[in-house]
């Protein structure tokens, strides 16, 4: 029997959540994408926001003590653990994590202001009809951001990693399928580039962008 894409990711990313935050290039990525949605949207503090695809919360609490209360959500539950031991040592009380895979689960009933997402699109089959759940999730006006990698040859994973769905997204085709889901001014930006060697050995740079848009 084949095992899901939904499987493979909270398989994978359970068996690597403990060590997840030691690799510094995924922490300098981490910090670019807080730094670029910071800069893009207008946070606010008493705003509700929810993380899809959070992981160990590089980016989330980061941005956590700029929001009134912050839902980290993930397939992974071991992502999660790791995420939830870090929140309650730095006192994040209103961080709060989920299991949660949109492409299997029915929405939550909160709405939001914000909805943030950093390289967590790659591993969803269907992106236009998740970009049309979150709609759905966000409160009139409030904001979408998503970042990930521009499209790429596969080298960025490697051709034996599971669970990638697409080898990066081309930024106009995305913010096309955000404007037919509801969205309105959608707007795109290099947020961070990372340079690491790809499978083959050869040092790569891969850019990835920041797509921000309004429900
Ligand atoms: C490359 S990691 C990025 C984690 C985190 N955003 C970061 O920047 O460190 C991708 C994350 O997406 C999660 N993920 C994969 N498929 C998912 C799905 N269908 N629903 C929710 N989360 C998913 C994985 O468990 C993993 O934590």
């Amino acid at each position: 029997m084949s095992i899901s894409a939904q499987d493979q990711n909270r398989e994978r990313f359970d068996a690597i959540a403990a060590g997840w935050d030691d690799n510094p290039t995924r922490r300098e990525l981490a910090t670019g994408v807080a730094e670029a949605i910071a800069a893009a949207v207008p946070l606010q503090a008493d705003w509700q926001a929810l993380e899809y695809g959070c992981g160990t919360g590089l980016v989330g609490a980061a941005l956590a003590p700029k929001l009134a209360g912050l839902l980290a959500c993930d397939v992974s539950p071991g992502m999660l653990a790791v995420l939830e031991q870090k929140a309650r040592a730095a006192g994040l009380d209103h961080l709060h994590t989920r299991v949660l895979d949109l492409t299997h689960m029915p929405p939550p009933t909160e709405h939001f202001e914000l909805i943030f997402s950093s390289m967590t699109m790659h591993h969803i089959p269907d992106v236009a009809a998740l970009v049309r759940t979150f709609h759905g999730m966000l409160k009139p006006g409030g904001w979408l951001a998503l970042a990930d990698l521009d499209a790429e040859d596969g080298s960025f994973h490697g051709s034996d990693v599971q669970g990638v769905m697409h080898k990066g997204f081309d930024r106009d085709a995305l913010q096309a399928d955000l404007r037919a889901a509801g969205f309105a001014d959608t707007s795109a930006r290099t947020a961070h580039t990372v340079a690491k060697a790809a499978a083959d050995g050869r040092l790569s740079h891969y850019p990835v962008f920041l797509i921000t848009a309004r429900a």
